[in-house]
């Protein structure tokens, strides 16, 4: 019986078959728990399944102890996770992509619609009873059809919403990576271009690179000077990509028509008075994988590694592969 500790209640019954087996201990407390709790709690776990709030780093691998074999994060981006650390110590790390990719893309093209019709400005002001008939100058959004799609890292992701937007808008795609993706292109029509170009001639810049040193603050003043007046950003993937007060002033200042965020640099405890006078901002609170599917599905993923690896299997979706290679025997 190996103790799993849970950093924080899922949805769904995924939790169930390892309950049978093993000793699960879910952290059930309002929000997130605390550093001095989890630090507590991880005592001697073999297992951590992980959510995003939480910061795994070498002093909760420590205070697990020895036995820490996975931590197993229940997300498809891992920057809360200190990978090589856990590398260091052997210890695997997993995440969850599957329908999660699916549900943010989905997400993505919502927002992308929601902010070029402004369709949350308008239902306020339907809500505020300040509707006296039919304008025509009412609520000019922006168009889609033949416009140039700018998609900023086409993984998992992103290239689910290139191609839903191709394939329904007829956009043209223009992508930045720093590999061409052949298959992508084949899908989409897409042309690889430098960060630069994608920024000068999209309509709607779509951001889906993981949080790494390389993408903190991949938009910022400057970046964001070379977008078009006319033109979006829409950000799903991780806040601190985005230098979050320059685009305030850019949205201030109308120097680009909009954004619609879903992540932010702090997550928590955000000043948000700047923001909340915008008419031309969504904002969302983290809520693009939120389907009941993607969550029951990443609740799946997430213990099928854990069974695995406390079989002395390799986990399916393990992002630190060295391990598994560095290691002689498991049990
Ligand atoms: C959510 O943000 C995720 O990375 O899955």
């Amino acid at each position: 019986m190996s103790k799993i500790f849970v950093t924080r209640q899922i949805p769904g019954k995924a939790l169930d078959e390892l309950k049978r087996a093993h000793e699960v201990e879910v952290y059930d407390g309002e929000g997130r728990i605390s550093r001095t709790e989890l630090l507590k709690r991880v005592s001697g776990a073999a297992v951590i399944l992980s959510v995003i709030t939480e910061r795994i780093d070498g002093e909760v691998m420590e205070a697990a102890g020895p036995n820490l074999k996975i931590i197993a994060n229940y997300a498809v981006g891992y920057d809360n996770v200190d990978v090589a650390e856990a590398t260091r110590r052997g210890i695997m790390v997993a995440n969850t992509p599957g329908r999660l990719g699916d549900a943010v893309a989905e997400f993505t093209v919502a927002l992308v619609l929601a902010l070029s019709r402004r369709v949350m400005e308008a239902d306020r002001f339907m809500r505020e009873g300040k509707y006296t008939g039919w304008d025509p100058q009412l609520f000019l959004g922006i168009d889609l059809t033949g416009r140039v799609l700018g998609v900023v890292g086409p993984g998992t992701i992103g290239a689910v919403v290139g191609k839903r937007l191709q394939a329904v808008f007829e956009m043209e795609v223009v992508y930045h990576c720093r590999q061409r993706k052949l298959e992508f292109e084949t899908q989409t029509g897409g042309r690889w271009v430098t960060l630069e170009e994608l920024l000068k001639v999209a309509d709607v810049v779509t951001l889906h690179v993981p949080l790494t040193a390389e993408t903190r603050h991949l938009i910022g003043e400057q970046e964001l000077a070379m977008m078009k007046p006319t033109a979006i950003l829409i950000n799903t993937a991780r806040g601190p990509i985005v230098e979050e007060a320059a685009l305030l002033k850019a949205l201030e200042t109308k120097q680009i028509w909009g954004a619609a965020v879903d992540v932010y640099e702090e997550e928590v405890g955000v000043d948000w008075q700047a923001w909340r006078r915008l008419d031309n901002v969504i904002l969302t609170p983290h809520i693009a994988s939120a389907t009941e599917g993607a969550r029951e599905e990443m609740g799946r993923l997430a213990v099928e590694g854990i069974i695995k690896v406390l079989q002395g299997e390799r986990p399916e979706n393990l992002v630190n592969p060295e391990v598994w290679k560095n290691s002689d025997s498991r049990n």
